[in-house]
């Protein structure tokens, strides 16, 4: 679902706390709390040294073979629901590599477009059609397919609109919050959107709840940096610049309330499980996306009426396109929206593979969605795809030397991610019980590859590892030399791992308690990268050759990193993961907390949080040197406390119940912000009940949280 753009430095907004920047075209985000100890140094000794398990299977990534499996996958209708080929093949791969493998079905609710159209009237009675589809691409097959999937947001609401319509910027609450105290009538009207900043399902969500009838969508260059038309750069197919006609579809739950299926709140959607309500998270209001070719003369035809862009005077309000940005509305213009969806119930297909390890107490678990909103998906996610079917490659070489993971390995393939993280959240709803009480980890690769710039998001015990594992791959030809992942990886970040939010089937396993890691590799226009069509039907094959990773090279990286990280994770003999820098983590981010408190001007008492955090470190410190005891005398039983209590704390996490009016949401460290769906916010129950100016909820939830982080501290008592 997720596209991952890492801008350093970072500009801050109080409360949001994201190192990563989770959309593609979102440049104005968000970070306040800066990770604590980030990476700095360049990496000394090199090249890497391996161990022999370490460099069989580093050595057995081959850009050759990743090209064929991304070249499959970028020919394959996988939208969710319509994917079943792809499944079978999926899961036949992983049993020629020796998994256990198996197709695990699930019956959601999904929605297909049936008919979308948009058009515009003038005063003077003129009426223009408006072209939402994106053509053929005569250089790029895929694109011209007759079964090609038609622009639609998933989980939209059916209706027809024509009225006056209205720019509200980014739709943000903050924009709309904005048009208002300015008096803009908003009732009645269809609002037109730019996209970026939050998650789309939540601009359609507060459109509605500020009186708008239906809601457009349009991508704007103003991420594009300089690799634009308008800069002389040449557009796709022909150049690295966005196609004019490129359309980001994509899901419109209210994903920061409840991903998954939204019919089976809270348990998995067997074929005869009871069905429930979905009206409060999903749009009531029709909306559609469009390109910037199509949306610029909407724009420039509001140019003069309402408020100007300075009058407004929002972040980010005013794009790169010749308009002005006005709010309107223009008297008499009107917009007519149309849009039919037919929804229904539909199996869909996880591919479920395993390797049983000798301890069948703690298993790893390593997922990428294989579904996609057009035929291509070769950024997203089948360069994930790609890149798990080559470590299944990669393991099949080391259990052919005789190699016997130590730990359950658990490889996922999941469907209709693209709709809301559904066949993950699912399959977790199905095996929570079993995850509870195995699983020391999950894994997550999406986007592996839409561009050269590697991030990483990580819960902060494995911090360390992570970092540790980036110094042992070779990153191919970065800014014209072979450096080091870790030295790609700190120019990009500034060597910080940023903070899990949502917008990944990471989502789940969090939220149950689980330690979490997401890897990825995107490209930044500021720095001239090529732009990657997020979302549209140009996210192809052929794109990914020309100009995201001719060669497959970052593909191979990637591949490398997650599998030398897998590896640590399965056959250590103690876990690798590091508590103290949670705790130190936690104390950053209790400072972030601190700030919002002040600069919101209330008066709230945070000492038991802080008190709980104390507890905490000083736990962490104890569990660590009965690690290190545990180690010098090779006290097998004493290994296994360690493993045990390292596996297990994070469930003291979401032992205090759902976050305010999100029930699935447990973390109390961690959580995507309510009204931005993708980026973090931490110690969220607290963070938006000062956000938004409840002060009971943020004295509940210090005690809450301090509560859960106490649970934590618990677990790893000695
Ligand atoms: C009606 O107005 C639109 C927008 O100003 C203009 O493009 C169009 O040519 C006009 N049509 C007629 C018939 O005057
Ligand atoms: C909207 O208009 C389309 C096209 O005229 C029509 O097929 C459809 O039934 C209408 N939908 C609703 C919900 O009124
Ligand atoms: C774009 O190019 C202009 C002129 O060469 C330069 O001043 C500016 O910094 C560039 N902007 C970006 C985002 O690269
Ligand atoms: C625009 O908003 C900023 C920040 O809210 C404020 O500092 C500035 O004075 C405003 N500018 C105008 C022209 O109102
Ligand atoms: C809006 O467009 C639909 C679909 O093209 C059409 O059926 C309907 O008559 C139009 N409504 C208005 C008010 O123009
Ligand atoms: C793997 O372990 C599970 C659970 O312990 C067991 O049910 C299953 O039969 C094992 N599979 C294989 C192939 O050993
Ligand atoms: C980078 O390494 C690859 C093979 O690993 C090699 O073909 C290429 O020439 C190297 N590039 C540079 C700039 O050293
Ligand atoms: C620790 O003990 C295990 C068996 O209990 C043995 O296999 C291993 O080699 C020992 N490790 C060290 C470092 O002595
Ligand atoms: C604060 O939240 C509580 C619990 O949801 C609710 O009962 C109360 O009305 C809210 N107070 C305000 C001032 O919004």
């Amino acid at each position: 679902m997720h596209s991952h753009l890492r801008i350093v430095p970072l500009l801050s907004l109080a409360t949001v706390t994201s190192a990563c920047v989770k959309e593609f075209d979102q440049l104005n985000v968000n970070q306040a709390h800066a990770q604590t100890n980030p990476l700095l140094a360049r990496q000394a000794e090199w090249p890497p040294v391996l161990t022999d398990k370490e460099t069989t299977l580093v050595n057995s990534f081959d850009s050759n073979s990743i090209d064929d499996w991304a070249e499959y996958y970028g020919h394959q209708v996988k939208l969710a629901g319509l994917g079943h080929e792809a499944a079978v093949w999926t899961r036949d791969k992983w049993a020629e590599y020796g998994f256990k493998a198996e197709l695990n079905e699930y019956h959601v609710y999904l929605s297909y477009p049936r008919h979308q159209s948009l058009s515009i009237t003038f005063p003077n009675g003129t009426t223009n059609e408006i072209n939402i589809q994106e053509p053929a691409l005569p250089e790029d097959e895929v694109t011209g397919r007759p079964d090609s999937v038609p622009t639609f947001h998933g989980y939209s609401a059916s209706g027809n609109a024509s009225a006056e319509y209205v720019y509200v910027g980014r739709g943000t609450q903050a924009d709309f919050n904005r048009l208002e105290s300015l008096g803009v009538d908003l009732n009645g009207k269809i609002a037109l959107i730019k996209y970026g900043s939050i998650f789309r399902g939540l601009k359609v969500k507060n459109a509605q709840n500020y009186g708008c009838i239906a809601a457009v969508i349009f991508t704007d260059p103003d991420a594009d940096g300089n690799v634009t038309v308008a800069n002389g750069v040449a557009a796709y197919p022909n150049g690295p610049a966005r196609h004019p006609d490129s359309v980001q579809k994509g899901s419109v739950l209210f994903l920061s309330t409840y991903p998954g299926d939204p019919t089976t709140p809270g348990y998995p959607s067997t074929k005869d499980a009871p069905r429930a309500d979905i009206s409060h998270v999903t749009p009531k209001i029709p909306s559609i996306p469009i390109s910037y070719a199509a949306v610029l003369p909407l724009l420039q035809s509001l140019d003069g009426h309402g408020f100007t862009s300075e009058q407004i005077n929002r972040t980010a309000w005013k794009g790169a396109l010749p308009a002005q940005y006005s709010s309107g509305p223009a008297p008499g213009v009107k917009l007519n929206l149309s849009n039919l969806m037919r929804g229904k119930i539909t199996p869909v297909h996880n591919v479920i593979g395993y390797i049983n390890g000798t301890n069948p107490d703690e298993t790893l678990i390593i997922g990428n969605h294989r579904d996609t909103w057009m035929i291509g998906g070769t950024g997203d996610p089948n360069s994930g795809s790609a890149v798990l079917t080559e470590l299944a490659k990669a393991f099949s070489k080391l259990t052919q030397k005789g190699w016997k993971p130590r730990r359950n390995i658990v490889f996922a393939s999941w469907d209709a991610e693209e709709y809301g993280l559904v066949g993950s959240t699912e399959w977790v709803e199905e095996h929570v019980n079993w995850l509870t009480e195995t699983a020391v980890a999950y894994l997550n690769i999406d986007v592996a590859v839409s561009g050269p710039r590697p991030y990483v998001d990580a819960t902060p015990e494995l911090h360390t590892v992570a970092g540790e594992t980036l110094k042992k791959v070779v990153y191919p030809n970065f800014g014209g030399y072979n450096i080091s992942l870790f030295d790609a990886f700190t120019d990009t970040t500034g060597g910080e791992f940023g903070v899990l939010g949502s917008g990944s089937d990471f989502t789940s396993f969090l939220h149950r308690g689980i330690s979490a890691l997401d890897v990825g590799a995107g490209g930044n226009p500021a720095k001239g990268d090529a732009i990657w069509h997020y979302h549209s039907n140009y996210d192809t094959y052929h794109w990914m050759k020309e100009f995201g990773d001719p060669g497959f090279k970052v593909h191979a990286a990637m591949g490398q990193y997650l599998g030398l990280l897998a590896l640590r994770l399965i056959d250590d003999e103690v876990l690798p993961f590091d508590l103290p820098n949670y705790a130190t983590e936690l104390k950053g981010y209790y400072k972030t907390l601190r700030e919002l408190v002040d600069s919101a001007g209330v008066e709230l008492d945070t000492r038991e949080l802080q008190a709980a955090i104390d507890t905490f470190e000083r736990r962490a410190g104890e569990v660590k040197a009965l690690e290190t005891l545990a180690k010098a005398r090779n006290d097998t039983g004493l290994i296994k406390v360690v493993n045990y209590k390292y596996r297990d704390f994070q469930r003291g996490f979401v032992s205090q119940g759902g976050l305010p009016g999100r029930e699935f949401y447990r973390h109390v460290v961690t959580a995507p912000g309510l009204d931005t769906g993708y980026a973090a916010i931490t110690f969220p129950g607290v963070s938006e009940g000062v956000q938004y100016g409840n002060l009971t909820i943020a004295r509940d939830w210090v005690s809450k949280t301090a509560k859960g982080i106490l649970r934590a501290a618990d677990i790893i008592k000695t």
